[in-house]
């Protein structure tokens, strides 16, 4: 099988630098071409140190990081320090990052690649607000045509809104970016809330990580229990959800997972629902299956795989 080349867009975010190291610690499935940062949970200019410095945490200062869109496409920034605290990389204390960051921006470095690389061959793994990744859609209309597909986080119909009553943080944040996203033409998988709620960070899952005990694992076990404070006392769960990482896991073991193929279209106009995703499980629109909305995990099997990852690095 070739390996996977992607791009991780992504505002780590303690479950983004989950996601980052599961990447970079599987190098026969996945390619990292490089990484985005964008704002989201924190400003940019805490996103791109943050994704720096999980980069040299698994031992890859090498890892291209571009630093994209500080604000949405038009609303104003909308972080969550009461989630992931006030740097959005809470937890361990992770050095400053020596590795630089890179001078070009993110939406060009998307353009630039996507255009370089062979028709069909890059898949873009956006983990945060849409922003970078419809940035390079609007500009270059012909990376749309030459994406092999966008697996991203974002959405959330079920399980109801994190961020609102109805919307997913990632989609509420820039849900003008989502809707270009998702009528972009390209092939869309989408791991809403749905599914990544079902992937909690359970008191043995968590043990099971620390027992890995290398600093790699130990950070991880930092950020992750940090990390679920605020869904635990939330949800009232064992642990929190894992949600980032759910893309990247489908990328190496796609059978951990199940979705179905159906149309999500974002409300961007409505002050009571923006940003909630609207999703036409029995064809009722008429509008084109856009994208293979996420339902089912098999969480232990998700979480094997992590652990066993993680003891790479
Ligand atoms: C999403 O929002 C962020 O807080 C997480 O990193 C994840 O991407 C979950 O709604
Ligand atoms: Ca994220």
């Amino acid at each position: 099988m070739p390996r996977e080349k992607i791009i991780i867009d992504t505002d780590p975010g303690q479950d983004d630098a989950v996601a980052i190291l599961l990447a970079l610690a599987s190098p026969e499935e996945i390619e990292v071409l490089g990484i985005t940062a964008v704002a989201g949970n924190a400003p940019l200019h805490m996103t791109e140190v943050n994704a720096r410095k999980v980069c040299e945490l698994a031992g890859r200062p090498d890892v291209k990081v571009y630093a994209g869109c500080d604000k949405p496409l038009f609303l104003e920034l909308h972080t969550a320090p009461e989630v992931h605290g006030p740097t959005g990389l809470n937890g361990p204390i992770l050095p400053e990052p020596a590795m630089p960051l890179q001078p070009e921006h993110a939406v060009d470095f998307i353009i630039d690649t996507v255009l370089a690389e062979p028709p069909g061959s890059v898949t873009l793994c956006p983990l945060g607000p849409l922003t970078n990744v419809a940035r390079a859609i609007m500009r270059e209309p012909r990376v749309a045509g030459r994406l092999k597909r966008i697996v991203l986080m974002g959405g959330a119909q079920t399980e109801g809104g994190n961020s609102s009553p109805v919307a997913e943080f990632n989609i509420f944040v820039d849900p003008h970016a989502a809707d270009v996203v998702l009528k972009s033409g390209v092939e869309v998988v989408m791991f809403p809330l749905d599914v990544t709620h079902q992937v909690l960070t359970s008191r043995v899952r968590m043990d099971a990580i620390a027992a890995i005990g290398t600093p790699v694992a130990k950070a991880t076990y930092e950020m992750l229990d940090y990390y679920r404070q605020y869904d635990e006392k939330k949800y009232g769960t064992d642990g929190g959800p894992l949600h980032d990482p759910c893309v990247i896991a489908w990328l190496i073991r796609p059978e951990l997972f199940q979705g179905q193929h159906v149309n999500v279209a974002v409300e961007t106009g409505s002050a009571l629902t923006i940003g909630q995703t609207v999703v036409d499980y029995f064809d009722k629109t008429g509008r084109p299956r856009n994208a293979l909305y996420m339902r089912k995990a098999d969480a232990d099997g998700f979480f094997a795989l992590l652990t066993e990852r993680l003891t790479r690095l």
